[in-house]
């Protein structure tokens, strides 16, 4: 099974209609699409305006987003209210600007205001590409920090291939 269908899986009887989430990474849409569905409201995020017209197209008939093109360590300027789940599926835009990848150190700013916005027992979900330039490094980077900070990860998956991405579920105590 593929990582995109795992968390799918995963987290589809972690919301429900009365939840707020939010995707950190809003690519091509299809997270937010599969969030739309099960979730109260939607922020979607993402720092390319191609992204965001992906996005808007591939959700067009889900009137419960809001799209934002902003770069994530941002997030605090835009939401104020307590969110259920956060996910993060970090990189670059398929077919598009390689070089606008997910950077370590924003990553592990907008991780932290994810954190500090999420409710009680909420969760982050994120995916690593240890493939990407620089991919290994955020992902050592986020480890060490979610280890030192004694955060909870229920659940990890990577397949077994070599540079496979690697996916943390994170629940909050
Ligand atoms: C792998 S894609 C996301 C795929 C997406 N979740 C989907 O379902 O199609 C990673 C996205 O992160 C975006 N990105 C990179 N750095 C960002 C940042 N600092 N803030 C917000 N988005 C960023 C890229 O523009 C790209 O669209």
């Amino acid at each position: 099974m593929n990582n995109n269908t795992f968390i799918h899986k995963y987290i589809r009887p972690l919301i429900n209609k009365e939840d707020i989430v939010v995707d950190m990474t809003a690519g091509n849409g299809n997270d937010t699409f599969f969030l739309a569905q099960y979730a109260k409201k939607v922020y979607a995020f993402d720092i390319s305006e191609e992204a965001i017209r992906r996005s808007k197209v591939r959700c067009r008939d889900h009137d419960n987003i809001s799209f934002i093109c902003d770069n994530h360590i941002n997030i605090d300027h835009y939401i104020n209210e307590k969110i259920r789940l956060f996910i993060f599926n970090l990189g670059y835009l398929p077919s598009s600007d390689e070089t606008r990848i997910t950077q370590a150190d924003e990553t592990l700013t907008a991780f932290d205001k994810a954190y500090s916005l999420l409710k009680e027992k909420g969760y982050i979900v994120i995916t690593f590409y240890i493939g990407h330039p620089g991919g290994k490094d955020e992902y050592y980077l986020l480890k060490d920090h979610i280890n030192k900070n004694r955060l909870h990860i229920i659940e990890a998956y990577h397949q077994d291939k070599i540079d496979s991405p690697i996916t943390y579920f994170i629940r909050k105590t």
